[in-house]
């Protein structure tokens, strides 16, 4: 396998270069890097040049003569793209949850009644270790597919120690196996399991003095992430939970204000959260407290448009000075896609961003939401040679056609893992 690649003559490099320090915010975030005509150098893994064909073959000679070339004439290249949000590892589907919406149910009705997270948790709970590595290997090929490199993977449909830590374990493996980098979150806090459901303070202590030790002392996640919503979790009962999390060196994370104003945001900038995400609902003062504490606004417009919900307000947190990232939130129950590609598409549709600025929410803004601008999201030199070429000859084409997978070739550490 060679070590270096050249990608040479993109019709459009987007480097996104520069923001690697701070997330974007505001006009920072329009501002994706463009290199017309743009090539990039990598060898063993890491990009070591980024600028025109001419400059890098005058610049490395020795290097560009042995390389594996790609020639990226035509296309658009972004930095990998990045998903800082999903339910990667689980088992079984919920089409039947589906139907039931179709026909007026809501989802807080369906999880109400035993199903929602609890019908995957008990699927999960009753999948072996390799069923469950199998189906979310499937999930990750596919993501890598459709221009995905690097993902954060929450827990938390496991809700006891045991299957917590199955889950978190699976997205280890996986991590060690897969070409595609996997970023783990423990989210014991997802819901009260059902057979404790009149004893939810127990849980709460279960989930503090039980799973977060284990977890952390086994290092298997570097977030604490709670579902902050009435009749799931309550803001004091979330407060609890993340800072114990802090206790252990797990970085909070929060669902928040998803179906209804609760507090999640103003929750997030107080404990420090390095994102909040869904923010369907959040507040005012919530969005202000977020902006002015760097909190991270992950936005899931897949989970509004499956629950047929409204949409966050892109616009406003962009305006107030939030940096926004967007996600597939990929689950079984509230947005069963893999597809970031349709979800920039949402981002520009529905939610009102620009073109630019749903490649920054899903590059360099994902990468700070999961602690990893140091090393992905954007072509700098010293990064991972992390790199999708879409088959468009603009970025604006790529909101434009729009729920389809143009991925041409995937490279993944300096190696084209897609092709
Ligand atoms: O992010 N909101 C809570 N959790 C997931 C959905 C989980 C499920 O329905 O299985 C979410 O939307
Ligand atoms: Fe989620």
């Amino acid at each position: 396998m060679s070590n270096t690649v050249f990608v040479k003559n993109a019709a459009q490099l987007i480097t996104m270069q520069g923001h690697s320090e701070k997330p974007a915010k505001r006009e920072a975030m329009q501002n994706i890097g463009l290199i017309e005509n743009g090539s990039v150098l990598a060898k063993d893994g890491k990009i070591i040049a980024v600028g025109s064909e001419a400059e890098i073959r005058n610049a490395y000679p020795e290097i560009v003569v042995i390389a594996k070339e790609v020639n990226a004439k035509g296309k658009t290249v972004t930095p990998g793209l990045i998903d800082p949000h999903t339910h990667l590892v689980h088992a079984g589907t919920r089409e039947n949850e589906y139907a039931m919406r179709l026909k007026g149910k809501t989802y807080m009705d369906i999880m109400n009644a035993g199903g929602g997270i609890h019908a995957t948790t008990e699927a999960t709970q009753k999948a072996s270790f390799e069923q469950l590595y199998q189906e979310s290997k499937k999930r990750l090929d596919t993501f890598l597919l459709n221009g995905v490199t690097t993902v954060e993977a929450k827990s938390g449909y496991g809700l006891t120690t045991e299957h917590e830590i199955k889950q978190l374990e699976v997205a280890e493996k996986l991590n060690q196996d897969h070409v595609v980098d996997i970023v783990s979150t423990f989210m014991g806090a997802h819901a009260v399991p059902i057979s404790e459901k009149d004893q939810p303070e127990e849980f709460v202590d279960k989930v503090i003095n039980e799973m977060l030790p284990k977890v952390a002392e086994r290092h298997l996640a570097k977030f604490n992430d709670v579902f902050c919503e009435r009749g799931v979790f309550t803001p004091e009962q979330s407060r609890r939970i993340l800072e114990a999390g802090k206790q252990y060196g797990l970085i909070p994370k929060i669902h928040a204000d998803e179906i209804e104003p609760y507090g999640g945001a103003e929750l997030a900038a107080e404990v420090g959260a390095i994102s909040a995400d869904h923010l369907l609902k959040a507040s005012e003062a919530g969005i202000q407290q977020m902006a002015e504490k760097d909190v991270v606004g992950v936005l899931l417009p897949g989970t509004a448009f499956f629950l047929m919900a409204e949409f966050a307000q892109a616009r406003k947190m962009i305006d107030s000075g939030v940096a926004v990232a967007l996600s597939t939130d990929a689950n079984p129950g509230s947005s069963p896609t893999l597809s970031l590609q349709f979800i920039m598409n949402l981002g520009c549709l529905k939610m009102g961003m620009t073109p630019e600025e749903v490649i920054t929410a899903t590059t360099m803004n994902a990468a700070h939401a999961i602690g990893s601008a140091h090393e992905v999201g954007s072509l700098e030199v010293g990064k991972k040679a992390d790199l999708t070429i879409f088959d468009v000859p603009n970025y604006l084409t790529l909101s434009y056609q729009y729920g389809m997978n143009h991925v041409d070739t995937v490279i993944k550490n300096g190696q084209i893992v897609v092709e």
